[in-house]
């Protein structure tokens, strides 16, 4: 969901306060190979290369991993269309278009680690299941709806375009219109719709398997190394905060959340997920505070072993 005002202070802060730290014992076990590149999927309104949140992570990963290569999706020609596709775009081209950028880059084509923040930890998770090539090894979401959200995005201040988003799910999600062109709307899951969600959802559903087994993008997800899921305790931003860990609200009833293993998502493995935690591939991991409150000791101390 959104990211830049929020997290981006904070970060800023904490980049400027570990620049001078030394790194050296990272260093020492890389000396004799190169450190397997990231790519970074920003999140809502937010873009590839602000200097106050992707790029102030960009930079970090680039000071605590020496010599890595550190692509930042951008998926419009400027910065400004780039953040405007994470509000309107269809996200089934805008994967493909992903699935391009990463085989253009020559740096990438032995493989890559991947962190998406909040809707891009989403979205990158889609990569992973259509974009066979090349490999993406262990991929971070920070904040992700994997199981979608039922809840409006909350806008600070006078944010027009997100208050656009807002009115128009308001409208319908699943008018088709609203749906083929609004990203929040295409991970709209609407538990007290569950059968129209699944017919209708010309995103989410895919890629949950709501409706077939797809079993090419479970041989691709379940290729991964490690899937990481960072969950923000006091988040608000998405709802319910329990999709961010592959929970969500039971079906027709959202006075009840199922927790990932009581959805029938991964009770029937119809992803892989539970193949990736019968094999001690998937990680949970909780954070205290707001939606991409991210503290960039906590980042290092949890997430700095995916990229050794
Ligand atoms: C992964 O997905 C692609 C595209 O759907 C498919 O062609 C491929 O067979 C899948 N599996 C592997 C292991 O690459
Ligand atoms: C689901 O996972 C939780 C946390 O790992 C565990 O405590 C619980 O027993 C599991 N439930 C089922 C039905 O497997």
């Amino acid at each position: 969901m959104r990211s830049p005002s929020l997290i981006v202070l904070i970060l800023a802060l904490y980049s400027i306060a570990s620049a001078h730290k030394a790194h050296k014992t990272h260093a020492e076990r890389h000396s004799s190979s190169k450190p397997l590149p990231i790519v970074i999927w920003h999140g809502m309104g937010d873009s590839c290369c602000n200097p106050l949140s992707m790029g102030a992570i960009q930079k970090h990963l680039e000071e605590k991993i020496p010599g890595v290569h550190v692509h930042s999706l951008r998926l419009g020609d400027s910065f400004v269309s780039d953040t405007k596709k994470s509000f309107f775009a269809n996200m089934n081209q805008l994967v493909a278009l992903a699935c391009n950028h990463i085989n253009a880059d020559p740096e990438l084509s032995n493989g890559y680690n991947a962190i998406g923040f909040s809707q891009g930890g989403l979205f990158l998770r889609a990569l992973a299941q259509r974009c066979a090539k090349p490999q993406m090894n262990n991929l971070i979401s920070i904040g992700g709806p994997q199981m979608g959200i039922f809840g409006l995005p909350y806008c600070i201040g006078d944010n027009f375009i997100c208050n656009s988003v807002r009115w128009l799910l308001e409208q319908g999600a699943y008018e088709s219109p609203v749906q083929k062109r609004v990203v929040q709307a295409q991970y709209w899951h609407d538990s007290n719709a569950e059968e129209e969600y699944r017919k209708k959802s010309i995103f989410l559903a895919d890629i949950n398997s709501e409706n077939s087994i797809n079993e090419k993008y479970k041989e691709n997800f379940t290729r991964l190394k490690n899937l990481v899921l960072v969950k923000f305790e006091s988040d608000h931003m998405v709802v319910p905060k329990e999709s961010e860990w592959f929970g969500y609200y039971a079906p027709n009833d959202v006075s009840t959340i199922f927790s990932f293993n009581e959805t029938r998502l991964y009770k029937e493995d119809r992803i892989g997920l539970k193949t990736l935690h019968d094999s001690d591939r998937l990680h949970f991991i909780s954070w205290p505070g707001e939606h991409l409150r991210i503290n960039l000791d906590e980042f290092d101390e949890d997430l700095m072993q995916f990229f050794a």
